[in-house]
C-alpha cells in the first residue's frame, strides 16, 4: 500500500467502555485524525463525541461508503473482533487497529492475519501494557541478558468485577463472546508474561467461578513450563473483594542475576530492582484507572507506520501466540488440570464457539442483522 502523506484518518467502531482512550490518542497526535465514531447504540456514539465533534454513525457500511477513512479503530465485543475485522478489510480495504484480545477462537485470527496480508493492509493489536515504563525496562534488560538465565516468571492479577459489570451487556461473562477473568482481563498480563519470558512449552490451569453468576471463570490460577527451562504461574481473579477496587496486576521476574518486580493495579510501578542503582520511581507511573498510557503508543506507531513504513509494535503475527496460550490454558481447564503441551495446539472447547444457541447474541453485533430487524 502507499504511504500517506497527510493526516492518517481514523474511525472508532465501538463506543464503549474503552473507546475514550482512542479517542484521547487519536486527539494527542499531530499527524493524526479522528474523522468518525460509529456504534450501533447511536446514544453511546454521541455521548462519546462530547469530545471530538465528528460524524456520528450506527451502520459502520454507511460510515465507510461516506467518509474518507484509512484505518479502523475496532472495540466491539471480544468475540466479534476477527468478524467485525475481516469484513472491515475485505469489504473496505481499510488498516485495523484491533482491541484485546484480536480474536477469541485462533483459527479466526489465523484467517484475520491471513486476510489483511492478502489484501495488503496493516494489523495493529493493543497490548498497551508493553508500553508501561517498567515493562519496557524489562524487555531491555532481558533484550540485552542483563537477567541472565530465568528461573521463575509470575503475574498475579487480583481486579473486582461484580454481578452489574457483566450484567451491563449481553456479550460479558458469555464464553461465546467475552470468556472470563483470564480472556477479558488477565489477557494484558499472560501476553507481558509470553513476550517478555519466552514461549511455553507445557501448562496445567484450573478455575472457577467464585462470586458471580455467569457462565465463564472469574478466578483461576495456572503454572506453566517455558521451552528456556524457566517455570510460571498465573494467578488471575476478577473475584477480589470488597468491589470495585482493583488490587493489582504485577509480575515478577527471577533471574539468576537478580530479581526484577512490577506492581501497582497495572503493572506499572517498579518495585524491585536489583540489577543496578536505578532509582525505581524513574519507572513507576499513575494512571488513573487501569488502562493506562499505552493506547498513546499504539496510535502513534500506526500514524509512524502508515506515513513513514516500519512495521506494528504489536503484530497480529506475535498477538496469535498469546490467543494459542491462553486457548490451551482453556484446554487445560476443560481437562480438569492436565498438563497440556503447546506443540499440539491444544483449543478450547468452548471460547469463541457461535453455536445455535449463542448466534442469537452474536446477532446483536452483526450490523446487517441488526439493521434488518430494526427495518422489520
Ligand atoms: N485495552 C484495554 O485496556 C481494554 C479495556 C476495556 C476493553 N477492552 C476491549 O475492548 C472491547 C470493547 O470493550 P468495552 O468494555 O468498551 O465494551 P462495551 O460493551 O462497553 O462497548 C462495545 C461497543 O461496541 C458496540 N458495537 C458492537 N457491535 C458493533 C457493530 N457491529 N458496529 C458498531 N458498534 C458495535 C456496542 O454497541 C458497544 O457500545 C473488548 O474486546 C474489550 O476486551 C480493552
Amino acid at each position: 500500500m502507499d504511504r500517506i502523506t497527510g493526516k492518517v484518518k481514523f474511525a472508532i467502531i465501538g463506543c464503549g467502555r474503552i473507546s475514550y482512550r482512542h479517542i484521547e490518542a487519536i486527539q494527542e497526535n499531530n499527524d493524526a485524525q479522528l474523522v468518525a465514531l460509529c456504534d450501533l447504540n447511536l446514544e453511546r456514539a454521541n455521548e462519546m463525541n462530547g469530545t471530538a465533534h465528528v460524524k456520528v454513525y450506527e451502520d459502520y457500511r454507511e460510515m465507510f461508503s461516506a467518509e474518507d477513512i484509512d484505518v479502523a479503530c475496532i472495540m466491539t465485543p471480544s468475540g466479534m473482533h476477527a468478524e467485525h475485522a475481516i469484513d472491515i478489510i475485505t469489504s473496505y480495504r481499510k488498516h485495523i487497529v484491533l482491541e484485546k484480545p484480536m480474536c477469541l477462537r485462533v483459527s479466526d485470527g489465523l484467517k484475520l492475519i491471513d486476510t489483511a496480508r492478502s489484501v495488503g493492509v496493516r494489523l495493529f493489536i493493543v497490548h498497551q501494557n508493553r508500553f508501561n515504563k517498567a515493562i519496557q525496562k524489562i524487555k531491555t534488560a532481558i533484550d540485552n541478558d542483563l537477567i541472565g538465565r530465568i528461573a521463575m516468571a509470575t503475574v498475579r492479577i487480583r481486579w473486582s468485577r461484580g454481578q452489574s459489570y457483566y450484567d451491563r451487556d449481553p456479550w460479558r461473562g458469555t464464553w461465546a463472546l467475552d470468556g472470563g477473568a483470564l480472556t477479558n482481563q488477565a489477557i494484558h498480563h499472560i501476553d507481558l508474561l509470553r513476550w517478555l519470558t519466552g514461549a511455553i512449552k507445557s501448562l496445567s490451569a484450573v478455575a472457577k467461578t467464585q462470586f458471580v453468576n455467569v457462565a465463564v471463570e472469574d478466578t483461576a490460577c495456572a503454572w506453566l513450563k517455558f521451552k528456556n527451562g524457566a517455570l510460571g504461574a498465573i494467578e488471575a481473579t476478577t473475584a477480589t473483594r470488597p468491589l470495585n477496587k482493583d488490587l493489582e496486576a504485577s509480575i515478577s521476574i527471577l533471574g539468576e542475576n537478580g530479581t526484577v518486580i512490577v506492581e501497582g493495579a497495572a503493572v506499572n510501578k517498579l518495585t524491585l530492582w536489583t540489577f543496578d542503582d536505578t532509582d525505581t520511581r524513574e519507572f513507576s507511573e499513575d494512571p488513573p484507572n487501569v488502562y493506562g498510557f499505552g493506547h498513546n503508543h499504539i496510535i502513534d506507531n500506526v500514524v509512524d507506520v502508515l506515513k513513514n513504513g516500519g512495521e506494528p509494535l504489536v503484530s497480529g503475527e506475535d498477538a496469535i501466540e498469546s490467543i494459542k496460550l491462553l486457548s490451551a490454558l482453556y484446554r487445560s481447564i476443560e481437562e480438569d488440570g492436565r498438563e497440556v503441551s503447546l506443540k499440539d495446539d491444544p483449543v478450547s472447547g468452548r471460547l469463541g464457539v457461535i453455536d445455535a444457541a449463542t448466534e442469537k447474541i452474536a446477532n446483536l453485533y452483526r450490523t446487517d442483522a441488526v439493521m434488518r430487524s430494526r427495518k422489520k
